[in-house]
């Protein structure tokens, strides 16, 4: 694209100012930020005057709850034991987002949690996976995915520390795409004067970053059917879980969530019911008083389970929705970028929105989708902001109480 094309693309979307520092630019990074231009999608950062309109009628699902789990341990144990021991199981560690929250320098996994000791995030998750492996004696693909900018921080973290015990062969990195980011008028952001801002487009694009990366391939070669996908950020959960896998194949549900019991009716969780006969998780800006109080034949709250982004979905479902247009989300994030004037800034407030899809969604694509019940306390140690409520100091009182030495 040259520039002239670039002037008359711009100006058509109202977005001629990213070619303000253009005159400064040495000539390589003039033809850099042309083909930038040249890649975006305006479709994307425009969508955010579109609004959703289809009716929706949202109703209530029973979870899978502890004591019905603990009935049927042994028998959803075995099931899916042997499930992961016939290669049906991968799994896929979402890495890819920013962690604008938390504010650390790097990939989030790096993170150390230990105190007298090193204890890092990725360390966590592949040891909780290493005790499925142990168990079943099988070895697990490990997919991770990552953004454009933590890609080679993320592989070499984990090849400098050994995969942490596991074996390389089967862990695999991927990329996630990028997509500009906007001030709240809708102009793109400039990272320096040659650079349109990028982040990640969501965790919702996973399953065809994961395709578009090569990976279909392996997953047919290795006959998986099942992935179990989760976030980056829960240093408690259970992955590769082979109760709650069992538990999807003996119920007969094609996919599962893993949900934890809400704290309060208010609490700011999204919950798994269905929305018009499909899948759905609920908002909990979405749900109304009435919605939010509501009773089950138990009388207990009917909206009741939060959910934890640790999901199963089926392979083949997957591959037939992986070019269907998943609902973008605009999200309000702190985003670096240079002023008119060229300084960098660094906000530590929302000053734009981001686009993204998220994994939850996908679930409506799921004929049917198990919420199964975890102990919050055992299970659920998200760490998402650097102090207070789910931050790295919570997360490690929950460590502790659980067991371990940090
Ligand atoms: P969050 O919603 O917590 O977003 O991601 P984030 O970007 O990590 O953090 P904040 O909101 O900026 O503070 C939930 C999970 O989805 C992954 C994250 O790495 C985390 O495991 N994720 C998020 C991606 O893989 N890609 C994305 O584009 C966004």
């Amino acid at each position: 694209m040259d520039y002239n094309s670039a002037t008359r693309l711009l100006k058509e979307h109202n977005q001629l100012h990213v070619l303000k520092f253009y005159d400064t630019l040495s000539k390589e990074e003039q033809n850099s930020l042309l083909s930038q231009i040249e890649s975006l999608d305006f479709s994307i950062i425009e969508s955010y005057n579109k609004h959703k309109s289809e009716e929706s009628n949202i109703r209530p699902v029973s979870a899978l709850q502890l004591n019905t789990i603990e009935q049927n341990k042994k028998q959803y144990e075995e099931r899916g034991i042997k499930a992961i021991q016939a290669g049906d199981l991968a799994l896929v560690l979402l890495a890819g987002g920013q962690g604008t929250r938390l504010g650390f320098d790097g990939p989030k996994g790096t993170l150390n949690v230990g105190r007298t000791k090193e204890l890092y995030i990725f360390q966590l998750l592949i040891e909780h996976t290493l005790d499925v492996v142990e168990q079943s004696g099988t070895w697990i693909h490990f997919y991770i995915m990552t953004n454009d900018k933590n890609y080679d921080a993320t592989a070499s973290f984990f090849k400098e520390h050994n995969y942490f015990g596991y074996n390389p062969d089967y862990i695999h990195f991927f990329k996630q795409e990028m997509v500009p980011s906007v001030d709240y008028n809708g102009k793109i952001y400039l990272e320096a004067p040659g650079q349109i801002c990028l982040s990640p487009n969501g965790n919702g694009g996973w399953f065809s970053s994961l395709c578009k990366a090569g990976y279909l391939q392996l997953l047919l070669d290795t006959n998986t059917k099942y992935i179990n996908v989760f976030s980056v950020d829960n240093v408690l959960q259970r992955i590769a879980d082979p109760v709650f896998l069992g538990a999807i194949l003996t119920e007969g549900y094609a996919s599962g969530g893993k949900v934890v019991k809400k704290a309060y009716p208010e609490e700011k969780v999204g919950v798994l019911c269905t929305n018009n006969g499909k899948p759905y998780i609920v908002e909990y800006y979405e749900l109304s008083d009435e919605m939010r109080n509501e009773l089950d034949e138990n009388g207990d709250y009917a909206y009741n389970y939060g959910v934890t982004l640790n999901y199963i979905f089926p392979v083949d479902l997957l591959m037939k929705i992986m070019n269907t247009e998943m609902p973008l989300h605009i999200v309000e994030k702190a985003i670096p970028h240079i002023d008119e004037e060229g300084t960098f800034i660094k906000p530590d407030k929302p000053n734009g929105y981001k686009f993204e899809t998220l994994a939850l969604d996908m679930i409506a694509y799921m004929n049917t989708c198990l919420p199964f019940e975890v102990e919050r306390e055992k299970e659920f140690a998200p760490i998402k902001n650097a102090t207070g409520t789910d931050s790295i100091e919570t997360a490690q009182a929950l460590l502790i109480k659980n067991g371990y030495t940090l």
